[in-house]
This record gives structure tokens, C-alpha cells and sequence, in this order.
């Protein structure tokens, strides 16, 4: 990172200091859940609202994109805090630890490895795919993903649009030196051995953000210079229980952007988001971009992986 006393360089992009403080301080005051559903039950995708959404995103030159794991329940990934969330009678919350990984990392990596197989069995839907055709429509777009799937990139988007805030499964780190590294493929991945690092020795543990754990450096400062210049922030499939994917969403909109949220049951954003479609990820995304006259392209049904 390289400062001078008015900006902060973060990758390509520049963050004003003052930005900064005024994202850490974004005043998230969101209404119960309960209230929202009271206004929006009933609502879907109406034609007015996708017409509005349309509008913004034809006219938009930046999109800024916050994705939970909702875009990926299409491809059969079930939601983090859906039904299917058990595993050998665990919750995610009590595996994702740094203590569950001190008292037992090859539980915590059998999960792991559990997970990522399930993910290769799971293509990218036409949701990701919609995104996709979003920043190959000459649009700047940065998609930061609360997903440690993979899915994004399986669609072609490479790291100069992509923000994986939570990680990604196909990554592990150094407990000792913090060196990154990718796993091996998953068919040749070597049953029961710990991964150690190559430089240090230390046992390399899943490169996945776990509760408590604090974000990387850098990782929200760039999704926030994206998103404070966004003229669009589009967020997709969340459940808005984390806040500084929330928080950078609200920035976004506190800068300017129109904040369309789209998710099949209101949450606490939806009404706060100037256009909520109530709908599923996929079906919303294709209508969207539909109405902003954006090709949607993706591959036909049995290459779609
Ligand atoms: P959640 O499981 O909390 O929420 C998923 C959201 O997706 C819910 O609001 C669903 O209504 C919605 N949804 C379901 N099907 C959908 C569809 N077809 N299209 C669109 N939306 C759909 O997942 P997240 O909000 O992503 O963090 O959870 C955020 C973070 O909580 C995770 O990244 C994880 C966890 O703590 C870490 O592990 C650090």
C-alpha cells in the first residue's frame, strides 16, 4: 500500500483517508426484519421497480456488486444459514473457529475438503453468469463476494473485478508465516496428511475467514474505493447479518449509488435499498439486465459448468 497525505493507493484503486473514516462510521440504523416483511410481503419483481432498476443500470458506468451465498443457492449450494447447514451433526458457526481449528484441524479440514467437493459438483448458475455479462459490457464492476465458492471465478472473473472479502476453499495460508498457496486438485488431493507450508513448515490452514477473525488488511479498503465512485450497488442473496459487506453497500449508496438489493425474502437492507426485487438471484439478475438492454451470455445447459 502506498500513502501520500491525501490518498491511499490500495491496488489500482485510491481511497480518500477521509472516505475511509466516513465508511467506519456509516450509521447502520436498519429496520427488524419484522417490519420490513409488514411493508414487502406480497411485493415481487414488480414491473415498475425492474423498470427503475433497468434504468439505473443502463445508465450506469460503475457497478459495485455485494454477493451472499443466496447467488449460489441456484447452483445447489445451500445457504449458509439455511436448512443443510449441518455437518456430522455440527453447525458451520462452531467448525469455522480458530478454536475449532487449535483443538482439531483435520475435523476442521475434513470439513473443509467435505465442502469444496460439494462445490465442484455445483456449476455456476445464471445469476453469476448475468454478472458476468455486466462486466463484459464495458461497465467497471467489482463484485465483492461474502462467497468462499469459487463461482465468480469459474464465470471468468479474474482478481482486478473480484474481492473475495471471506476467502476462497481453494486456498490455504500459513498458520505460521501467513504464506498464501492454492490446494491441490481435488482428485489428487491426498487423503488424511495436514498440509505444512513449504517454506516454514507450519501447518497451513483453509485461507476462509472464520468468526472472530478479524477482515485481511486491505480487503475492505478496496472494495471500498470501488464502491465510493459505484453508480450502481447491486447486492444479491444476503442475508445482512454481516455488517461490513452491509456497511460497504450502504457507503456505496451514502456516495451516491443506486442500491438495488434483490433477494427472495426482505432482510434488514431491503428497505433500505432504493429498489428491493423480491425474487430469486437468477431470475432477478436475467430481468435486470433485460431491462438495461445487457446481452445476458452464458454457455448452454450441459457446458454451463
Ligand atoms: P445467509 O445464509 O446468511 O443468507 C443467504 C440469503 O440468501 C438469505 O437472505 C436468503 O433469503 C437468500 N437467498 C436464498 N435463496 C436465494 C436465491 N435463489 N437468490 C437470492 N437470494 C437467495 O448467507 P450470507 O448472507 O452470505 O461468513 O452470510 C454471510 C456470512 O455469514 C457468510 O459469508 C459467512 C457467515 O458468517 C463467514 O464465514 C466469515
Amino acid at each position: 500500500m502506498v500513502t501520500s497525505s491525501s490518498t491511499v493507493a490500495i491496488g489500482s484503486w485510491r481511497l480518500e483517508p477521509s472516505v475511509w473514516f466516513v465508511l467506519r462510521s456509516v450509521c447502520i440504523e436498519l429496520e427488524p426484519v419484522e417490519a420490513v416483511g409488514a411493508t414487502m410481503n406480497g411485493d415481487r419483481m414488480t414491473p415498475d421497480r425492474i423498470a427503475a432498476a433497468g434504468n439505473a443500470l443502463a445508465s450506469a458506468k460503475t457497478v459495485f456488486v455485494v454477493t451472499g451465498a443466496g447467488i449460489s443457492a441456484e447452483s445447489g449450494i445451500p445457504t449458509f444459514r439455511g436448512a443443510g447447514g449441518l455437518w456430522e451433526g455440527f453447525r458451520a458457526e462452531e467448525l469455522a473457529t480458530p478454536a475449532a481449528f487449535e483443538a482439531s484441524p483435520e475435523r476442521v479440514w475434513r470439513w473443509y475438503l467435505w465442502r469444496r467437493e460439494q462445490y465442484h459438483a455445483c456449476p455456476p448458475n445464471v445469476g453469476h453468469w448475468a454478472l458476468r455479462s455486466l462486466s463484459l459490457s464495458g461497465r467497471q464492476c467489482l463484485i465483492a463476494t461474502q462467497n468462499v465458492d469459487g463461482l465468480h471465478r469459474h464465470v471468468g472473473h479474474g482478481d482486478d473485478e473480484l474481492v473475495e472479502l471471506h476467502g476462497c476453499i481453494e486456498k490455504m495460508h500459513c498458520t505460521r508465516c501467513g504464506r498464501r498457496a492454492s490446494l491441490p486438485p481435488v482428485a489428487s488431493s491426498p487423503p488424511g496428511e495436514l498440509p505444512t507450508c513449504r517454506e516454514c513448515g507450519g501447518l497451513m490452514r483453509p485461507h476462509v475467514l472464520w468468526f472472530g477473525e478479524s477482515y485481511w488488511d486491505g480487503v475492505l479498503e478496496r472494495a471500498a474505493a470501488f464502491a465510493q465512485h459505484a453508480d450502481v450497488c447491486l447486492v444479491v442473496g444476503t442475508s445482512a447479518q454481516v455488517w461490513p459487506p452491509i456497511q460497504l453497500a450502504l457507503f456505496a449508496q451514502q456516495q451516491g449509488a443506486t442500491l438495488i438489493d434483490i433477494n427472495p425474502e426482505p432482510t434488514e437492507l431491503s428497505n433500505r435499498a432504493d429498489i428491493y426485487l423480491r425474487a430469486r438471484g437468477g431470475e432477478a439478475l436475467s430481468a435486470l439486465l433485460e431491462a438495461a438492454g445487457v446481452p445476458l451470455s452464458m454457455p448452454e445447459p450441459e457446458a454451463a459448468g
